[in-house]
């Protein structure tokens, strides 16, 4: 008898966007059945923004990023392939129990909301890390970022967007990048690094942190 009552009132609330449990609201990592842009606006939010652009360095901006690799990144963590110390401190609890589903929702999500532009850096530190960008640095075997990331940086598929993200967010990466194997999908980055400067590295993530959202 009760239960023809749950019934009864699960499928009339269900018509209202909701369950017994409201699943539009839930901040349960642990349902399968919590849609990816729910976790996304109820969990996601608290560091990265409810529309993916974080406001603080710490925490890296998902608006716009590539579906792809968004996708990667996830399952990176949650299986635990991406081991640099803030992914693993952050990142592991948070998508221990995500479904491959609620991976794509929340990578859908994310790759949709509108890039908010960023603080633009000093203009002649911009001007050089963009040359360093399009036409990397050929004396030392720098190849060109623009290359693989795009002629703005909005990056393709498994490749980064890296316009408007946070510079301080990119120098750590590229640390990261360059002197560990953290980042399982990091070795086309490696050597790259390794023939930049900290003042190369400083002006081409001024100069990426303030490309206009387009
Ligand atoms: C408590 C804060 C916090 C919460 C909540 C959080 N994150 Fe993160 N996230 C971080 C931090 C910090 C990093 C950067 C880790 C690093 O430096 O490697 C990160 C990194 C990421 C990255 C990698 C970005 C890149 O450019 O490589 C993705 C993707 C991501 N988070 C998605 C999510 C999703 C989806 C959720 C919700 C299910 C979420 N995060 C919830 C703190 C958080
Ligand atoms: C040959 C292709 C290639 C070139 C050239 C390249 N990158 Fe990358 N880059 C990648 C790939 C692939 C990743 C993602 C690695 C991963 O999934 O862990 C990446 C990741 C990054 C990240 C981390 C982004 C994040 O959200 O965590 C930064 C920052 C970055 N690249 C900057 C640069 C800069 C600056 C240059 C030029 C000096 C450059 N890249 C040149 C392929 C490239």
């Amino acid at each position: 008898m009760k239960r023809t009552v749950c019934t009864i009132l699960a499928i009339a609330i269900a018509s209202l966007g909701s369950g017994c449990v409201n699943l539009e609201r839930s901040r349960d990592l642990g349902n399968p059945n919590v849609s990816g842009r729910t976790l996304a606006l109820q969990v996601c939010s608290s560091c990265h923004g409810v529309d993916g652009n974080s406001t603080s360095p710490g925490f890296p901006k998902l608006a716009g990023q590539q579906q792809d690799y968004l996708i990667a990144q996830l399952k990176f963590f949650r299986d635990h392939n991406r081991s640099d110390p803030a992914g693993s401190e952050y990142m592991w609890g948070i998508s221990r129990k995500l479904t491959d589903e609620q991976i794509k929702g929340l990578a859908t999500y994310f790759s949709q909301q509108k890039d908010a532009p960023n603080v633009a850096g000093d203009r002649a530190t911009a001007a050089a890390g963009k040359a360093i960008f399009e036409n990397g640095i050929p004396d030392k075997g720098v190849a060109a970022c623009a290359g693989c990331h795009g002629a703005s940086g909005l990056g393709n598929g498994t490749f980064p967007r890296l316009a408007g993200q946070h510079a301080d967010y990119m120098i750590k990466q590229l640390h990261v990048l360059s002197e560990t194997n953290q980042r399982p999908a990091g070795a086309m980055m490696k050597p790259l690094v390794h023939g930049l400067t900290s003042s190369d590295l400083r002006a081409v993530t001024t100069y990426l942190q303030g490309i206009s959202p387009t």
